[in-house]
């Protein structure tokens, strides 16, 4: 009997050994697939803060799931703070609000994938969430283990209440406490930017936020005791210099959409390119049960979407900027080119773009333009009208506050 058991676990020894590294590196590779282009979904924490329930968040995926928007690609349906009860119960685990959220997350997360959508959740690395609930500090297997078995697709984890901590290992713990769940959950990391998270996030998750808050406006930064919150071109300029950090897999966020949150059609319209352009994470953070015609015109462009989602997943480059108007270039599949010229300006401006005395050379893509040898079809994305080639200069009007966006396509 004895040497039976010796014998049998020899052999299943190694077998099992190998089994092993192969189902860990299966699961390593689903993991880092979580995101091939940048992910796109809904969030209620722009537009609801503290108002979430399991009835805005049902809502919600019926909207997303009828109004288009899960036809154009947006899939993820993300619960943001304040969706926990004040405490923890006596064994430590996590609970909704039972007020807001009588069902329970479980529930809404099968109502979720009922819809053919995804379910995201929210915490944070320090003791408390920025809204002063429980956060997921010395409680980061316990906490992801809950969210697997209730179906959770996608972890926001934010950085209130760290002092003290150090964010590459606050941010592996609990990378690693949700592979080790099995369940492939997207995890987005939303330090800020407070200690560069380009340099170390990749491999530990799919998205990390660049800045501090976006708010809904185009051009203006908020002051507040202790911290700022940022418009679109504020946290635009702040993408300097980190594209190249930014690919397939591992994204620089520069925070969730404000389309539809109260900016002019110009100023969302705007907002959206420049997102498509960065490759950023398509969050939106309206109210998908109740928008106006232009804004779900402007979230659902498959042409503009298909610049976010591009497989290449290369970050536009700021080619120039004069008088208030910027040219940016983002390197597209099957060497194409988005060309989208933004007016920062309140008023419009005239362009002349003479290609052919125009050269883009980039560094991180390896890819550069030869306009002169290489004639381009061009189409104007949001006006959805094809705008000669590249053989002539191009001249045109941006209204105040807004973009001209322009596929290219070789000839
Ligand atoms: C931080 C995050 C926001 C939001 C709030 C919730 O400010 O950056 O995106 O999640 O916390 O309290």
């Amino acid at each position: 009997m004895k040497n039976k058991f010796l014998t049998l676990n020899s052999v299943a020894g190694p077998a099992a050994f190998l089994l092993c590294l192969a189902c860990v590196a299966a699961r390593a590779q689903t993991f880092d697939q979580l995101a091939p282009t940048p992910q796109m979904g809904w969030n209620s924490w722009n537009k609801f803060q503290g108002q979430v329930s399991e009835q805005l968040i049902r809502e919600t995926a019926d909207a997303m799931a009828t109004n288009g928007m899960k036809d154009a690609g947006y899939q993820y349906v993300n619960i943001d703070d304040l969706w926990q009860a004040a405490s923890r119960d006596e064994s430590g685990n996590l609970l909704a609000d039972r007020a807001r959220f009588p069902s329970g997350i479980k529930k809404l997360a099968d109502y979720v994938h009922s819809k053919g959508l995804k379910l995201g959740i929210y915490s944070d690395a320090g003791a408390k969430t920025c809204g002063g609930r429980p956060g997921s500090l010395n409680y980061e297997e316990q906490d992801a283990k809950a969210y697997a078995v209730w179906g959770v697709d996608y972890l926001k984890y934010d950085w209130c209440n760290t002092q003290g901590l150090q964010a590459p290992a606050a941010y592996k713990k609990m990378s690693d406490a949700l592979r080790a769940t099995g369940r492939p959950i997207l995890f987005s990391l939303c330090e800020w930017g407070n200690s560069k998270p380009w340099l170390w996030g990749k491999g530990v998750g799919q998205s990390w936020r660049t800045t501090g808050d976006i708010y809904a406006s185009f051009d203006q930064v908020q002051n507040h005791p202790g911290y700022k919150d940022y418009g679109v071109l504020p946290i635009l300029d702040m993408q300097e210099g980190l594209r190249k950090y930014a690919g397939p897999g591992h994204w620089n966020d520069p925070d969730m959409l404000e389309v539809g949150n109260g900016m002019s059609v110009n100023e969302d319209r705007a907002h959206f390119t420049m997102w498509c352009m960065l490759a950023a994470p398509l969050i939106t953070g309206n109210d998908l049960r109740h928008m106006n015609p232009e804004t779900l015109k402007i979230l659902t462009d498959k042409e503009v979407i298909a610049l976010n989602q591009d497989k290449l997943g290369i970050e536009a480059l700021k080619y120039s900027a004069t008088d208030g108007v910027e040219v940016w270039f983002k390197p597209l599949a099957n060497d194409a080119w988005a060309v989208c010229f933004l007016n920062r300006n309140k008023d419009p401006h005239k362009i002349a773009f003479d290609w052919n005395s125009e050269k883009v050379t980039d560094d991180v893509s390896n890819r550069e333009t030869k306009f002169d040898t290489t004639a381009y079809r061009l189409r104007d994305l949001w006006q959805k009208q094809d705008l000669g080639t590249t053989k002539t200069p191009l001249n045109a009007q941006v209204p105040g506050h807004d973009v001209l966006a322009v596929r290219l396509e070789k000839m």
